[in-house]
């Protein structure tokens, strides 16, 4: 039986969740999520995602890097470490994180568009996880590049981390954000 939620609806509703339940995504479920993410388009079929599934050990050293970049801003060193410890804490705890990756090219052309395809998976990721009840939140920055949060990822060379997906049972939802109406930034070129 197909599902009765229609694809308008679930991206209508599809959410960045932070806050979520205790229950941990399955293996199963995040294996079924994956095969999905690994449906999305990609030019020349080059198929350039890898993922990582962090398990509390990861998630906790991946907080740590994070947190240690956020500790530079700190000048007591007890206040620092308490920074870092419950940056690397918080990941710890969360249900499921998945570090979406991308092969790096060499050809800069391709390289474009492997990283815009590992998206499109990243998007078929929320919306999928969506759709089976789950709830997701990206994560980027800087500290995907960092050495540290490598090394957490156990990321190999020749590959960067495009995002970070929290993935869980939604706790709370999040009132949608206003959008400009796609109306409103749409021009027709005759
Ligand atoms: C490319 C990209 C990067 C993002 N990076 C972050 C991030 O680093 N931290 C964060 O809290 N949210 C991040 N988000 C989530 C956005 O903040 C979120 O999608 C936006 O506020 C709209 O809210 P919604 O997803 O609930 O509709 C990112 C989203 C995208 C698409």
């Amino acid at each position: 039986m197909s599902d009765p939620t229609s694809l308008a609806e679930l991206i209508s509703r599809r959410r960045s969740i932070k806050q979520f339940t205790d229950r941990d995504p399955t293996r199963e479920e995040i294996e079924r999520l994956l095969e999905l993410v690994a449906q999305a388009p990609n030019h020349r079929m080059t198929q350039p995602w890898r993922f990582y599934v962090l398990g509390p050990g990861a998630r906790r050293a991946y907080g740590a890097a994070l947190g240690a970049r956020k500790a530079k801003r700190v000048a007591d060193p007890d206040a620092a470490r308490e920074v870092v410890d419950s940056v690397a804490a918080r990941h710890e705890a969360l249900p499921a994180m998945i570090a979406v990756a991308v092969v790096v090219h060499d050809n800069p052309e391709i390289r474009e568009e492997d990283y815009a395809a590992t998206w499109m998976g990243i998007q078929n990721l929320g919306l999928a996880a969506e759709a089976a009840g789950l709830g997701t939140h990206i994560k980027t920055g800087a500290v995907m590049d960092d050495p540290r949060s490598r090394a957490a990822v156990g990321l190999p060379d020749g590959e960067r981390i495009v995002a970070i997906v929290n993935l869980g049972e939604p706790a709370a939802v999040p009132d949608p954000k206003p959008r400009v109406p796609a109306r409103d930034l749409t021009t027709w070129v005759d």
